[in-house]
């Protein structure tokens, strides 16, 4: 349980202490393995997969098995999910096998159904709305790089897709400015930017929603893309490549943002369109660092679930 709450679907739930408390955790978790090496001992994690992954699959279940526990790999081409068995079923049998699933879907309502059929926490590990777990791993990597979360402008340049979203709501949580530039057809979702705001009234972050991305990226401490045609939207890969021109990370743009700031990029990653090779292989880049924290994060999320 985190804050009385059996599920980790979003951040919207948790108060901004105890979103905190699981990047401490991560970070203590990153620092010492060896401590945490048996603290879930005979646990199991089911892993519903409707989309590909190499990341999420790979990180939880590491993170598995450096816990003590392990995992099953649940592919919706091979479960009877991918036959029709309802969600809900789902949910009621894998609760008498395992003891936690994660699930990467399309629709977030798919993953609250399951939360709510489930006896056992159930993790997001992606939906086309919210990608949470990435989000803290990020935040966790600008701790890491800038010791704090208050006073930074995080910027966020593309689709205001699923990791817009996320960031978008965890930086307001945090006190995060935070500011976006989306071509004008690919705004973020009204609801979460209405939540973002509402958060921010609570924490201070200034928010900036734009067209421009060199507004956006103004003084920014980090810079984030994530990819302009995300899973599950391929037919559109044409038209996207066309609507995203100028929203590309390269060396021009980047040099608005502060000296020192970071590149950000939850991966996978396509050099030469939302990034320049020069801007996400550069030293400013800490990309590699962010897929590591994937591991240590949601270690730190099974731990405080399940023990
Ligand atoms: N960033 C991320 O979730 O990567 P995968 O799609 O490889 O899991
Ligand atoms: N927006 C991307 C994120 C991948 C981790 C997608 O949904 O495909």
């Amino acid at each position: 349980m985190i804050e009385g709450k059996k599920d980790f679907l979003d951040t919207e739930g948790f108060s901004e202490k105890a979103l905190l408390d699981i990047i401490a955790l991560g970070l203590k978790m990153k620092k010492n393995k060896q401590k945490y090496s048996k603290s879930l001992k005979g646990k199991k994690l089911g892993m519903i997969f409707e989309k590909s992954s190499t990341r999420t699959r790979v990180s939880f279940e590491a993170g598995m098995y450096e816990l003590g526990g392990i995992s099953i790999f649940l592919s919706s081409r091979d479960i009877q999910l991918g036959r029709g068995e309802t969600i809900e079923d789902t949910a009621r049998v894998l609760s008498r096998y395992v003891d936690c699933i994660m699930i990467r879907t399309y629709s977030q309502e798919v993953v609250e159904t399951l939360a709510k059929h489930s006896t056992v926490p159930v993790i997001n590990g992606l939906t086309d709305l919210l990608h949470p777990c990435q989000a803290m791993a990020d935040f966790m990597t600008i701790v890491e790089y800038k010791y704090k979360v208050k006073d930074l402008n995080f910027c966020f340049i593309g689709d205001g897709n699923n990791m817009a979203h996320s960031l978008g709501l965890l930086a307001s949580k945090l006190g995060t400015n935070f500011s976006i530039a989306t071509p004008e057809n690919y705004t973020m979702n009204e609801e979460i930017t209405k939540k973002i705001k509402e958060n921010a009234k609570i924490s201070g972050s200034k928010i900036k929603i734009t067209v421009d991305p060199k507004e956006a990226i103004k003084d920014a401490d980090i810079v984030y893309t994530d990819v302009w045609t995300s899973m599950g939207q391929e037919e559109e890969t044409e038209k996207r490549l066309k609507d995203f021109k100028g929203f590309q990370i390269n060396d021009e743009l980047v040099k608005l943002a502060k000296k020192d700031y970071i590149f950000m990029h939850c991966l996978p990653a396509h050099r030469g369109e939302e990034v320049s090779s020069s801007v996400i292989d550069g030293t400013n880049s800490v990309v590699f660092d962010e897929a590591e924290n994937r591991l240590h994060i949601q270690k730190a999320i099974l731990y405080l679930l399940l023990k």
